[in-house]
């Protein structure tokens, strides 16, 4: 899997300004050597091959555990979660989502009031008598299930740190939730902390979702260096599921070059499903929905059905 570039270095922006920069460097030296290729023609619909069809299960599990991690905010990672869930459990699998973010955005995207809630993830990772079962909540979406948050989940991030085997805490609740799903979803909170290193700890792939712009692509390097020691320390099974173009808005030359230098530093380890920027996303979290029930044709829905294709044929 090819996983490199890993140093600042080597990014795939390299020779790529930030936009600011860009304008004024062309103000100063015109005519300007253009420093980006032109990327004329969309890039992302270039790449679009059949994804074979989904075969139909007779059984379920044990579950195939992906974290969706990314530490930057607002690229997509809780919208990616709801929705890959959706058009998995439409493909017939068992999913489990996993909030792991004390903001409770997961929660919230299911119609679930985070503060509403007695029990959540956090009473199953730090009470040695309570179980995922104890917690665990059916959502709206036949087949899939909901392991829910809120702001206590806050509080464990500072308490795990005295407790023995830290990381592990996470892998130690889905553990025996596995035998009965055959996806397991977390979402993480944007941050490295030891609530993204236990979901890493506990997970077998991670899907790294990345908004097509500039400033995207600086944090993949320390994500992928994260990834890498949790390899190494903790979790050998570990791999990059794919990354994931979020937010792509086609008409601009500069998304269609930041997904073009993605492509170029990690070949196929990107999904060739992107997912278009629309307003649908923003209007499903207030539905609290995936849009594949919310707006089951929209190119949305077409588009998290084509991912959980690939993620199915990727496993
Ligand atoms: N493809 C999209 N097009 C337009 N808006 C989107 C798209 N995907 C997500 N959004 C919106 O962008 C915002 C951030 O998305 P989301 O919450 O999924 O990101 P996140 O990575 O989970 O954020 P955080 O890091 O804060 O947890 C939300 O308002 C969401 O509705
Ligand atoms: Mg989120």
């Amino acid at each position: 899997m090819p996983t490199e570039p890993r140093d600042a270095d080597a990014l795939p922006f390299e020779g790529m300004d930030a936009p600011v920069k860009k304008r004024r460097s062309r103000k100063a030296t015109q005519p300007a050597e253009p420093k980006t290729r032109a990327v004329s023609t969309d890039p992302a619909r270039e790449r679009v091959r059949p994804i074979p069809d989904p075969v139909t299960l007779h059984s379920h599990g044990p579950a195939r555990v992906l974290a969706l991690c990314n530490q930057k905010g607002g690229v997509g990672k809780t919208t990616s979660t709801i929705n890959l869930g959706a058009a998995l459990a439409e493909f017939g699998r068992r999913v489990l989502l996993v909030d792991f973010d004390p903001q409770g955005a997961l929660s919230v995207g299911l119609g679930v009031y985070p503060h509403q809630l007695d029990m959540t993830i956090y009473n199953a990772l730090m009470e040695r008598r309570t179980n995922g079962d104890d917690v665990l909540l059916k959502t709206g979406v036949a087949g899939m299930d909901l392991l829910p948050s809120n702001i206590d989940l806050s509080a464990a991030e500072v308490q795990l740190v005295n407790e023995v085997a830290r990381e592990q805490a996470l892998a130690r609740v889905l553990g025996p939730l596995l035998p009965r799903y055959d996806y397991v979803l977390i979402d993480c909170q944007p941050s490295l902390g030891l609530l993204t290193i236990n979901a890493l700890t506990a997970a077998h792939g991670v899907i790294v979702p990345l908004e097509c712009e500039f400033f995207s692509l600086r944090g993949v390097a320390l994500l992928l260096d994260t990834i890498e020691k949790v390899q190494e320390r903790l979790n050998p099974e570990l791999r990059v599921e794919g990354i994931l173009a979020t937010m792509y808005d086609a008409r601009t030359l500069h998304a269609r070059e930041v997904f073009s230098r993605v492509v170029d530093a990690f070949g196929d380890t990107v999904f060739q499903t992107v997912i278009a920027r629309t307003v649908r996303f923003p209007e499903t979290t207030v539905a609290g929905e995936p849009i594949t029930s919310w707006a089951p044709q929209s190119p949305g829905a077409t588009a998290y059905r084509d991912l959980a294709r690939e993620v199915l044929a990727r496993s």
